[in-house]
Parts: C-alpha cells; structure tokens; sequence
C-alpha cells in the first residue's frame, strides 16, 4: 500500500516509535529509524529486514541542528523523497514544580519535544513541497490538552506542539501536504522511567500505530488533523 513511500520515524528505538516505525514498514514503506543510540537502531533495522521488510538506521541527536540538515541531505541524495514524517522523539520529566524546575532541564525538555518538531519539517517539507504530497504526523500528549501538575514544563512543550501542528498545517494544506496531530493518554513504554502500577489499563504503543496507519492512508480528498486517544478503562 505504501510500497513507494519513504517515511521517517524519530523516536524509533523503542516505544510508540518503535511500533509506528514497524506498522510503516509492513505496510510497505521503506522506513528511516532516526533515534540517538545507533546499536539499538542497528538492532531494530536488522529484525525489520529480517522480516521482509525495508529499513535503515540513521542515529541523530534531535537537538542538533546540523544532524537533522545531514539526514535530510541524505535522504535527498538517495531517495529524493520523504512521503511521510513522525515526529514521535519525545522526553517527560515529572517535578519539581515549575518554580524549581532549572532553566537547564527547560531548555532540553524544549529542545527535544518542540524545537526538534520544527527543525524537521524545515528540513523535510522542501522536499514534500516538490512532489506536492507528504503527510507530517507530530505526537503530541493528552497532556498538551490538560493541565499536569508538577510537568508544566512537558504540558506547555504539548500545548505548543499542537499550536504548531495546526499553524503549519495550514501553510502546507495548499502544497498537497496534511500536518496531523496525535495526543494519546497514558502508553505503556519506558517513556519518563517509571513503570505503571497498572500496565493493562493503559494504552499500547500498536493503539498508536493503528492511528498513523488510518493517517497515512486516508483517501486524497480527506484530512484527520488530530486524533485525542484514551484508554477505555481509566488508569
Ligand atoms: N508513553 C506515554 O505515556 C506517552 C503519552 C502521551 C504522549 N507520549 C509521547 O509519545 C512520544 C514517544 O513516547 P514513548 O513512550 O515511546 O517514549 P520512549 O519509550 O521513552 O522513547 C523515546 C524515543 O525518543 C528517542 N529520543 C529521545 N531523545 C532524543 C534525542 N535528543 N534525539 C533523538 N532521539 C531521541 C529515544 O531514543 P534514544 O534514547 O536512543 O535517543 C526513543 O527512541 C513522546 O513524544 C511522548 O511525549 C507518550
């Protein structure tokens, strides 16, 4: 179904990523897994491959402006296309609360889960903008919906993920490109290092990849630009 179709993943190590990056593939995709541990990608690149399916592993560091220019030229110079993007990468950090949170752990919660979002789609919409067709999925969080004690800092890097997703989604409505938001509630990962008292009860990363798989192939004359997702059961 998407047998042409080159789709990047960022956070595709593991979790959420991991399982969109997975359903991409066997729908047919050839997928780029970007994350910044290369043996982890390595790993994940061989088992996709394994199976049948088309990957490579292109370890980066989101916060790095440089590391995104090059996997961009990369793909340019191979593929000369990228169809789909997820800007899944994604880190959380519960307290202090926001008075006694440092400047430092600010400015790398933002770097990482808004700034790296923008950075991507500078690099990635020139070449969707050449073909007139792409589609940009940005994970965002229930959390950028609500408010989150003591992640004030995490909440309002959301909130100004779907600010983002929006805005641009209308600058590239006009070149054919649908920009796609997704805010899951509570998924069972490794995601912030805690383990959930309840693990049934949450969310599964495949509940996830089951959204973007519906994304990716919507009929040309529709467009889903936000999915909110919640377990059935309350944690
Ligand atoms: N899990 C939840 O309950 C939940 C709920 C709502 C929304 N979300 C969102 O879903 C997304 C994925 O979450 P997850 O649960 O799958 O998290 P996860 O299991 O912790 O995975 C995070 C991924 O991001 C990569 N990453 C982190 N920092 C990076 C950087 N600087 N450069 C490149 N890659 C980086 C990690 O790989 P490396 O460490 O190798 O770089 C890993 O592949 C996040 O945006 C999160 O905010 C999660």
């Amino acid at each position: 179904m998407l047998q042409d179709q080159v789709a990047v993943i960022t956070g595709a190590s593991r979790g959420i990523g991991r399982s969109i990056a997975r359903r991409l593939a066997a729908l047919g995709a050839y997928v780029v897994l970007c994350a910044r541990h290369r043996e982890d990608l390595d790993r994940f690149a061989s088992e996709l491959c394994s199976a049948g399916f088309r990957a490579e592993a292109f370890p980066l560091d989101l916060t790095r402006a440089t590391q995104i220019g090059a996997l961009a030229q990369s793909i340019r110079d191979r593929h000369s296309r990228c169809d789909i993007l997820v800007n899944c990468a994604g880190i959380g950090q519960m307290g202090p609360p926001l008075h006694q949170l440092s400047p430092e752990d600010w400015d790398r919660l933002m770097a990482v889960n808004l700034r790296a979002p923008y950075l991507m789609i500078r690099a990635f919409a020139p070449l969707m903008i050449e073909r007139r067709y792409g589609h940009v999925i940005n994970i965002s969080s229930l959390a950028g919906h609500n408010p989150l004690k003591n992640g004030a800092a995490y909440s309002a890097s959301k909130w100004g993920l779907n600010g983002l997703t929006y805005s641009v989604a209308e600058e590239l409505r006009d070149h054919g490109i649908r920009v796609s938001v997704i805010a899951p509630g509570s998924v069972n990962t490794e995601f912030g290092g805690g383990q959930p008292a309840n693990p049934d009860v949450r969310l599964q990363p495949d509940d996830i990849a089951d959204v973007i798989a519906l994304l990716v192939q919507q009929r040309p004359q529709s467009f889903v630009s936000e999915v909110l997702i919640r377990p059935s059961t309350k944690p």
